[in-house]
Formats: structure tokens, sequence, C-alpha cells
């Protein structure tokens, strides 16, 4: 809001801009061609915790099932619509920004959207489910920072323990886990199948229309 001559101009009146939210098809219109509910199944934990991994084989069973999906990952949108962003707070916090915005586009589109991005602290979070609004749900890969620097398949542990990489998540960059996900993995004590399978109870029920 802003404040102009006494009068409270919104957003879109300083902007020049005329959006048509209101007269374009629906959520609920693309959802009854699709039979599921659109959402966002956010996955969030530290890097090496196994997000991508059980992100990637929950989308498969979805798909088996004949549920449409789109799958954001973090590294992925870092290549593309977040390329010139690193890892500050600031610059995560516009890397989260725009993943929400995307897939809000993918939700309203009836798809369930998997996203699976470190998110590190609560305030991130809290500004996704803002951005995204109904049927956003927090997935807590929760696998302890000595097992996943222990794993280090990508090598960046050893890198950052090294002081080679600066603000690593969990190292020198802080990771508050969430408080009240919709379901926690906790990867050190379940194999990927059985974390699938968790994943896929929880979470069947409430796609299907
Ligand atoms: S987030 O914190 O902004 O949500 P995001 O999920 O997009 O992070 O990216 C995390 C991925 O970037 C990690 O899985 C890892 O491959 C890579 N990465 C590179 N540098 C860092 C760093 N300093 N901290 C965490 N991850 C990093």
């Amino acid at each position: 809001m802003l404040y102009f001559c006494g009068l409270i101009m919104s957003e879109k009146e300083k902007n020049h801009i005329h959006p048509i939210f209101d007269t374009i098809l629906s959520k609920e219109d693309k959802e009854e061609i699709l039979h599921q509910k659109g959402m966002v199944l956010w996955m969030v934990g530290l890097s090496g915790s196994g997000k991508s991994t059980i992100a990637r084989a929950l989308e498969q069973e979805l798909h088996s099932r004949g549920i449409l999906t789109k799958l954001l990952d973090g590294d992925n949108l870092r290549t593309g619509v977040n390329n010139n962003l690193g890892f500050t707070e600031e610059d995560r916090t516009e890397n989260i920004r725009r993943a929400a915005e995307v897939s809000k586009l993918f939700k309203d589109c009836g798809v369930v959207t998997i996203c699976s991005l470190i998110s590190p602290t609560e305030e991130i979070r809290e500004q996704a489910k803002k951005i995204i609004g109904d049927d956003f749900h927090v997935v807590y890969i929760n696998a302890p920072f000595e097992v996943c620097a222990e794993r280090d398949v990508k090598g960046l542990y050893a890198k950052a323990l090294a002081g080679e990489i600066k603000n690593f998540t969990g190292l020198d960059a802080p990771f508050e886990g969430p408080i009240n996900p919709f379901a926690e993995v906790k990867t050190d004590e379940l194999s990927l199948e059985a974390s699938t399978n968790f994943l896929l109870k929880k979470v069947l029920p409430i796609i299907k229309r």
C-alpha cells in the first residue's frame, strides 16, 4: 500500500497493472479434468538428507498411478529461473520466493507439485506458505548433519568442512527443522522404499478427488 494525496493506492494502481485472476479458469476447473487435487508437497532438509531421491521416487509412484506431477528441485531451478542466486540469506529468500511463485502456478493448474529445496528457516518456509496459500504441505526429510556429511554424495561437505564453500547449510549457515510438518521422514532410519511408501500413504488420500 502506498499513501498518495491522502488516498491509499494499491500495488496495481501504483504499477499500472490490471490482473485478471478472477476471470480466468480456476484451479477447480483444472482439477475436475485431472480428477486430482492440485497441491504443493514442499520437501525440506539438509543437503544430502535425501530430498531429491525421495522426491524422484515419490513422483514416479504417483505418475504410475495416473497422477499428473511436476518436480521442482532446488539444484535444477538454480540452473534456470534462479541461476543468478547464491547462498546468502538474501539470495536464499529470493530463491524460495521464486520457487514458491512457480509452484503456485503449477498448483493452480491442478498439478501435484513436489518441491525439493533446503528452505533452511521457519521464516523462509512461512514466506513460501504465504505465497502458495492453500494445499501447501511441508515434508521434513530429516537426517542429522553428521549422517549427511558422512554420505557426502556431492562431495560438498568435504569442501565446506575444508573451508572451500562459505555459507554452507548446517555448518556456517543455519538450518532449523520445521516445527509442525505435514510429514517427517527420518532417512537415517528408513530405507528409500519405506520412506516413499510412508509418504505415498500420507498423500494419496488427499490427492484424489
Ligand atoms: S536453499 O537453501 O536456497 O533452499 P537450494 O535447495 O536451492 O537451497 O539449493 C541447495 C543445493 O545447492 C544443495 O543441495 C547443494 O547441492 C548446493 N549447494 C551449493 N552451495 C551450497 C551451500 N552453501 N549451502 C547449501 N547447499 C549448497
